[in-house]
C-alpha cells in the first residue's frame, strides 16, 4: 500500500463495476466492512451517470479514463482481459496495487496467483499486480489442497458443470430470456453464448487449441493449478462444459495421490479446510447442489469415494460446487485485497 494511504483507510476503485463480478465486489466491500475512504465506481462510457448501491448510499459510476487512478490505493479488475492490459499499468503507475480478475497477467511469472486458503505467501511479492485465478481453479482446488499437502496429489481429473455468470451478465440474461422463450414456444436468436443454452450443455465457450484439442478454459485449469499449487508436475486434465445454471460451477473432480488414500481421511481433511463446508449426505442422497452453492461463501464438497477404477487405492472422487461470482471471482479478491 502507498505511504499516503498508510495513514487512512484506502481508497479502492472497482473497474468494471457494472458487471456481473463488479456488482458482487460492491457487496463483498460492503458485507465485509471492508475499511475504505472511498469507493470509485468505474466502468465504460454506456454506463457513465448510472448510480449503484453501497452501504446505504448510491455511489456514481463513472466512465473508465486514463487518469481514473489518482489518490487510488487498491484498484479491483473485473471487465476483461484487454482493458486490464492497458489499464491496470497505468493505475500501478499512479500507486495502486491491482488485483486483476482477468487472466490478461494471470501466467506472468512477476505477477503472483493467489488464493488467500492456498498460497496467501505468494502475495507478497507482487511488484503492484496480484492475479485472481479462474474460477474453475479456484473452485477446484481450494478443497485440494489440504490433501496436496498431506499425501501430494500426483494426477487431477475434473469435468466441469459451468453457469452463465462466468460469460458476464449478459450470458446470465441469455439464460433468463431464452428459457422464458423455450418455455413459450418462441424462436430465440442467442447473441452472446455460440449455442442454445436452455435446457442444453455445451462444449466451453473458448476456442480450442487443434494441437491439444484443449480448449482456453481447460488450459487455464491446468496451468493455474500448477502455478498455484507451485508444484508444475501435478498432471491436470479438464473437460469443461456449460450448463444452464445462473452462477455457480460444479466440478466432479477424482484425484490420484503419491500414497494410498480412503475417502474417511479425506473426509476428515475437508472437515476442517478453510473455505469448504462438506455436504456428504448418502442416506438423503444430498450432496454439492450449484442452488445451495449460489450466494454462499464456502465452497461445497461431497460425494466422497475411492475411485473403484484404481484398485491401488491411491484415488479418490468428489463433487463440488461454488458460487462462480463469490469465491470464484469477487470473494476471492477482496480476500486478496484485505491481505494488502
Ligand atoms: P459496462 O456495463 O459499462 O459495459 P460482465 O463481465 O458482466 O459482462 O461485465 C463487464 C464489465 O466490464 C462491465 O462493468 C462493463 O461496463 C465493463 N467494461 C467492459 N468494457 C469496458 C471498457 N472498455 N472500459 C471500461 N469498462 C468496461
Amino acid at each position: 500500500m502507498s505511504e499516503r494511504s498508510s495513514r487512512s483507510a484506502p481508497v479502492v476503485a472497482i473497474v468494471g463495476a457494472t458487471g456481473a463480478v463488479g456488482v458482487e465486489l460492491i457487496r463483498c466491500l460492503e458485507q465485509r466492512r471492508f475499511p475504505l475512504s472511498e469507493l470509485r465506481l468505474l466502468a465504460s462510457a454506456r454506463s457513465a451517470g448510472k448510480t449503484l448501491p453501497f452501504a446505504g448510499r448510491q455511489l456514481p459510476v463513472r466512465e473508465l479514463k486514463e487518469d481514473s487512478f489518482q489518490g487510488v490505493d487498491i484498484a479491483l479488475f473485473s471487465a476483461g482481459g484487454g482493458t486490464s492490459k492497458r489499464f491496470a499499468p497505468l493505475a500501478v503507475k499512479a500507486g495502486a496495487t491491482v488485483v486483476d480478475n482477468s487472466s490478461a497477467f494471470r501466467m506472468d511469472p512477476q505477477v503472483p496467483l493467489v488464493v488467500p486458503e492456498i498460497n496467501a505467501q505468494a502475495a507478497r511479492t507482487h511488484h503492484g499486480i496480484i492475479a485472481n485465478p479462474n474460477c474453475c481453479a479456484i473452485i477446484s482446488i481450494t478443497p485440494l489442497w489440504p490433501i496436496h499437502q498431506v499425501n501430494r496429489i500426483r494426477r487431477l481429473q475434473m469435468a466441469t458443470y459451468q453457469a452463465a455468470s462466468g460469460a458476464g451478465a449478459a450470458a446470465m440474461e441469455e439464460l433468463r430470456e431464452s428459457t422464458r422463450a423455450y418455455l413459450e414456444g418462441r424462436p430465440y436468436q442467442q447473441k452472446v453464448l455460440p449455442h442454445p443454452y436452455a435446457f442444453n450443455t455445451f462444449s466451453h465457450n473458448t476456442a480450442v487449441d487443434p494441437a491439444t484439442g484443449y480448449n482456453d478454459e481447460e488450459t487455464k485449469v491446468i496451468n493455474e493449478t500448477r502455478k498455484i499449487f507451485a508444484d508444475p508436475d501435478i498432471r491436470v486434465s479438464a473437460t469443461c462444459v456449460r450448463v444452464p445454471v445462473l452462477r455457480a460451477h460444479s466440478m466432479a473432480i477424482t484425484i490420484e495421490c503419491e500414497r494410498p488414500i480412503s475417502a474417511a481421511e479425506v473426509r476428515e481433511l475437508l472437515r476442517r479446510a478453510p473455505g469448504v463446508q462438506l455436504v456428504d449426505d448418502v442416506e438423503r442422497n444430498y450432496f454439492p447442489m450449484p442452488q445451495d452453492a449460489s450466494g454462499h461463501d464456502p465452497i461445497l464438497v461431497g460425494r466422497i469415494r475411492s475411485d473403484i477404477s484404481d484398485p491401488s487405492g491411491h484415488s479418490v472422487s468428489l463433487y463440488v460446487a461454488g458460487d462462480q461470482l463469490l469465491k470464484g471471482a469477487a470473494l476471492n479478491a477482496v480476500q486478496i485485497a484485505e491481505m494488502l
